[in-house]
């Protein structure tokens, strides 16, 4: 089994359904940035009043806070880990490439869960999140296409990349998941 993984994927696509599912079947550390930074909001943290604004508004935190977040829990000894959310611009992945090296624990698989964009706005729709207006939604997928969709050519040319068919229920995507990677979920 794989066990240094990332998930790559718009807003809505099940990034953070599939990796939790994962990291508790095989005891791997799921980091979602995302959850990270609601974590700091929700504890009225500096840095989550730096952050609430920016994430409410679907837009990008600094590449400097986020990365402060991510190199100081990858630098602490785990059987493995899933990446969620987090490169997501070119900067965020150069940054994680030379801290893996540094840490000679180079990235095993991206695995890209694609989905439409009617589906992925009702999923979020339906969740509800503070970010999830119609707008926001929206924005954010603006966002993943300038910013985030790069990462796709930036991983397929070091032959990491599989895609993922993310439609249909979770169980048929963990096993879409299991099929692209070989794992058991
Ligand atoms: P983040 O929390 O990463 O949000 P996101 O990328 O918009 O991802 P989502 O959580 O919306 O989608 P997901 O693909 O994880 O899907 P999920 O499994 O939750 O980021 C939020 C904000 O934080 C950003 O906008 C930014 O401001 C900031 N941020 C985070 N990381 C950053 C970074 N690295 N740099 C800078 N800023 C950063 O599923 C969605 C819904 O669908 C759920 O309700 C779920 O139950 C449901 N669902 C999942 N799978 C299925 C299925 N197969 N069938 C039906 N429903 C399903």
């Amino acid at each position: 089994m794989m066990h240094r993984l990332l998930f790559l994927g718009p807003p809505g696509a099940g990034k953070g359904t599939q990796a939790q599912r994962l990291a508790e079947h095989h005891q791997l550390m799921h980091l979602s940035t995302g959850d990270l930074l609601r974590a700091e909001v929700r504890a009225g943290s500096d840095l989550g009043q730096q952050v609430e604004a920016v994430m409410a508004r679907g837009e990008l935190v600094s590449d400097a806070l986020v990365l402060a977040i991510v190199g100081e829990r990858l630098k602490t000894p785990a059987s493995g880990w899933l990446l969620d959310g987090f490169p997501r611009n070119l900067a965020q992945a150069e940054a994680l490439d030379a801290l893996l090296d540094d840490l000679e624990q180079p990235l095993q698989r991206v695995l890209l869960m694609e989905l439409d964009d009617d589906t992925l706005v009702s999923r979020l729709l339906n969740r509800g999140r503070t970010d999830d207006t119609e707008d926001v939604i929206r924005h954010r997928l603006h966002v993943y296409r300038e910013q985030t969709a790069p990462l796709i050519q930036h991983y397929e040319a070091r032959g990491l990349l599989t895609r993922v068919p993310s439609h249909g229920s979770v169980d048929e995507v963990a096993q879409a998941i299991q099929t692209g990677m070989g794992v058991v979920m």
